[in-house]
């Protein structure tokens, strides 16, 4: 049976309860991860885990459990569920509201799986470009998450799938939650890994994945004129893997070989790491 790890303790998740006054819920204080789960196993757990390091170290927040304890953390709250994701969560603590915190406050962790399935083969995704107002650090993945949460609900409205940013009505960074990658003249072109981005972990691997194939990588800004002329688009991501775009704001695009290519080889990584 799956179960929510909080501080410590095993429980049901419906059982987990954390103060008002827990700096995750007042502030947005706090980092996570969501770490893919095939056939039982923790897709790239290391890669995730060094991250989550990283977003808590960039917020001055220690790591609160070395990555071995995060690991078994990780097994026992799958209860067996083959095909899942682990939800993990440090925020700073709880403490009465101010804005400064003391260094001795006990962060609050949180981590559980819910079982989910891989995309069926064939779908595709439609993006909305809405404005990149976040903040200087999303290269850090923490859990103030409300331009996201804004941008991908004013795609939905507009009955897109996925929101993609566009910074100052030029640059194309990533999607409210998933990396960008453009085909043309035969190169994979997507925004580097600077503050201006998450550095995904399936980023990487796709990255890995398209040079084993030679493709050639370019990680360059890239404009949203560019991406419009595109001849392929596609986003990728813990959850949606690899996504071919059929349609970014009017612009239609046919499903291409490339998308396809990578979205298969990444499928049988996932299945053998
Ligand atoms: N989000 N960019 C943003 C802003 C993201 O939130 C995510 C992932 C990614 C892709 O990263 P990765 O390949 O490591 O999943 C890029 C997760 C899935 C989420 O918030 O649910």
């Amino acid at each position: 049976m799956t179960e929510l790890y909080l501080n410590g303790e095993y429980l049901a998740i419906e059982a987990g309860k954390v103060s008002v006054e827990d700096r995750g819920f007042q502030f947005g204080d706090g980092g996570y991860e969501v770490v893919r789960v095939y056939r039982g196993e923790p897709f790239r757990l290391k890669e995730h885990l060094e991250r989550f390091r990283r977003t808590l170290a960039g917020i001055d927040l220690a790591m609160p459990e070395p990555d071995g304890g995060f690991e078994s953390i990780c097994r026992r709250v799958l209860g067996g569920l083959q095909e899942a994701t682990i939800y993990l969560q440090v925020s700073r603590g709880a403490a009465p509201r101010t804005h400064g915190w003391s260094d001795d406050l006990r962060p609050t962790i949180v981590a559980y799986a819910r079982a989910c399935s891989a995309p069926a083969p064939g779908t595709t995704m439609t993006l909305r470009t809405v404005q990149d107002d976040r903040w200087g650090r999303c290269h850090l993945k923490t859990i103030c998450l409300l331009a996201n949460i804004l941008a991908k609900q004013a795609a939905r409205k507009s009955g897109a799938d996925e929101a993609l940013f566009v910074r100052d009505n030029r640059v194309v960074t990533e999607g409210g939650s998933s990396n960008a990658f453009l085909v043309r003249d035969g190169a994979i072109v997507t925004h580097p890994a600077t503050n201006l981005i998450l550095d995904g972990i399936t980023r990487r691997a796709v990255i890995e994945l398209a040079r084993a194939r030679k493709f050639r990588v370019e990680e360059r800004p890239f404009t949203l004129a560019e991406a419009l002329e595109a001849t392929e688009f596609f986003m990728t991501s813990t959850t949606i893997e690899v996504m071919p775009v059929a349609r970014i704001d009017d612009r239609v695009i046919a499903p291409g070989p490339v998308a396809a290519q990578l979205r298969a080889d990444y499928a049988k990584l996932a299945g053998r790491e």
